[in-house]
């Protein structure tokens, strides 16, 4: 079957093309995303790069005003795209999307700029717009959205999740509709890389040598409506940086900082340009003495959440691998969106990091799972991350693991159950995860829970976790498995997002069915948790 599209020209094993379509059943735009999805991670910042530089924001404050500001506009530019939204501020903005950077550099001749507070971010390249002729005085008037109001930065209600859930009958589809239900949209995708693109301006009207990038669940397709916008800030120059003793150039050396005190000072000063310099950017929290040093901000106009940290490009590829992974195979992330939720219901990740797992070493968690399933391969076997210089190389190795016939073809809800299962009996011990050989290996050192970086095999990602919430997690990971295998299909994943332990269905649930006694010896025993605790304190120190 040979499928030709805009963005590539592939082959498509049909039955994974059929299953594809379950996503595309529950998706609107699933359909223009799987064929977006065969971008390799390079290509796919660059195109929204690229479109985030074709945009511009627009403040406004009717929603009735969105017609005519699209007529006022065309007048001077040509408009592709309209999105209108409400921050949760209750402040109305419209991106808009034009055709070429010709049409922007048009919109932003008749911006309004003035020194007014009410205008106080009006300059370039966001504007606000309000129409000279009062249009719609008539309050009985019924504005006609013809463009979806969105305001989508709360994360959904659980309540309306639940009654949707409730209505489709298999646990896969529920899974998939979860998934779908909780993603990034396509408005908020384009707000986050506005977001870089709009600091990447202000900064390289300073510095020659220095931009701003996405990285984590913002770009790696695992993020879910209302996670934070993680930012890198690199050094780099290219051959058409010419403008050179009009700007300051950023450090001598290109080469990404790695000496913890230059990324402090490098963060400090970037810190102080946001907060002084940069229109619309709030709450500004240089939080410079944390493992990795960050800037933590707000965008108004986004309504972005922002993390700014310049650690080395190994973030970057982190996003690129797990980007990867997502495209593999069709199942991922459905799966990594049920068992995140569920982890979050459980409060098992929590909004701020800490002791426990983090969204980041779940995923993980998730993804070696499926290599122990031969579902995806591992590290060292893609060759495509040993040499990174050819992307077309890459592009081709992808397209030709995706249509190698995978021998696991077990259902959504199988995984979920197995995976809970999988990690009940682990023994984590004695044993770590190694994503790089897919194997698991000998733990170097007395962390509770230990995953090797992928990238740094000297380090462990999840050393964060401390003993009790290690075991806090197997714990929910028996109970998860005793209500998979106890519920009815329509019933299990409703029962699985809202365990909590005052519920009733949790009450039920314990009434019916005793604990699952999973042997001791997979989990570190109380002698080991103070010594643990112990190693971990002076770590600490
Ligand atoms: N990262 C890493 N090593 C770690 C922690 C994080 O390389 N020990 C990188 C990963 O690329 C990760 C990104 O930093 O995706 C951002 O980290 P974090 O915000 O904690 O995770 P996210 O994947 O963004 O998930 P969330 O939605 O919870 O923010
Ligand atoms: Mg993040």
């Amino acid at each position: 079957f040979v499928l030709n599209t805009i963005h590539c020209k592939c082959i498509v094993n049909i039955k994974r093309l059929k299953r594809e379509s379950d996503i595309m059943r529950y998706s609107n735009l699933a359909g223009a995303e799987i064929l977006k999805d065969y971008q390799t991670f390079a290509q796919m910042i660059k195109f929204r790069q690229t479109e985030a530089k074709k945009s511009v924001i627009i403040k406004i404050s009717e929603i009735s005003h969105i017609e005519h500001l699209k007529k006022f506009c065309e007048y001077y530019a040509k408009i592709v795209n309209v999105f209108p939204y409400n921050t949760i501020d209750n402040n109305r903005f419209v991106l808009m999307e034009c055709n070429s950077n010709k049409d922007v550099e048009a919109l932003r001749e008749i911006a309004v700029c003035k020194a007014d507070p009410e205008y106080a971010h009006c300059v370039t390249p966001f504007f606000l717009y309000k129409p000279r002729l009062k249009l719609y005085t008539n309050q009985n008037t019924v504005y006609k959205d013809n463009y979806g109001y969105h305001s989508n930065f709360g994360t959904p209600n659980l309540n309306k999740i639940n009654q949707s859930l409730k209505k489709i009958q298999s646990v896969s589809n529920q899974m998939i509709f979860l998934y779908d239900t909780l993603r990034i949209t396509e408005l908020n995708t384009r707000l986050r890389f506005y977001t870089a693109t709009q600091i990447s301006y202000y900064l390289s009207q300073l510095f020659i040598n220095l931009s701003v990038v996405p990285f984590g669940s913002s770009v790696n397709g695992f993020g879910q409506i209302g996670c934070d916008l993680d930012l890198l800030c690199k050094t780099n120059i290219s051959s058409n940086d010419t403008a050179g003793w009009k700007k300051f150039l950023f450090m001598t050396q290109v080469v990404p900082l790695t000496d913890r005190i230059e990324q402090k000072h490098f963060l400090d000063l970037i810190g102080t340009i946001i907060k002084t310099c940069m229109p619309g950017i709030t709450d500004v929290k240089k939080i410079l003495e944390a493992r990795v040093p960050i800037i933590k901000f707000r965008n108004l106009s986004t309504n972005m959440q922002c993390d700014l940290s310049s650690t080395d490009m190994t973030a970057l590829h982190m996003s690129e691998l797990l980007y990867l992974y997502g495209q593999l195979d069709w199942r991922v992330k459905p799966l990594v969106f049920t068992i995140r939720k569920w982890a979050r219901s459980m409060n098992l990740t929590k909004e701020n990091p800490g002791q426990w797992i983090t969204n980041f070493s779940l995923t993980l968690l998730i993804l070696f799972y499926l290599q122990t399933k031969h579902i995806l391969p591992s590290l060292t076997s893609m060759k495509i991350f040993s040499n990174k210089s050819n992307t077309i190389d890459n592009f081709d190795w992808f397209l030709k693991w995706k249509n190698s016939v995978s021998n696991n073809d077990e259902s959504l809800s199988k995984l979920l159950c197995e995976f809970f299962e999988y990690y009940c009996f682990f023994d984590f011990k004695t044993h770590a995860l190694c994503l790089r050989d897919g194997i698991t290996k000998l733990k170097r050192d007395a962390s509770p829970l230990y995953i090797y970086n992928p990238f740094n095999p000297s380090l462990n990602v999840s050393k964060n976790v401390t003993i009790s919430e290690l075991l806090r997690l197997v714990g929910h990971f028996q109970r998860a498995l005793q209500i998979m295998l106890n519920s009815t299909e329509q019933d299990t994943l409703v029962k699985l997002i809202n365990f909590d332990s005052n519920s009733t269905i949790n009450n039920e649930f314990n009434k019916k069915n005793k604990s699952v006694s999973i042997s001791e010896k997979f989990i570190p025993n109380v002698t080991d948790t103070n010594n643990l605790q112990k190693i971990e304190k002076n770590i600490i120190k």
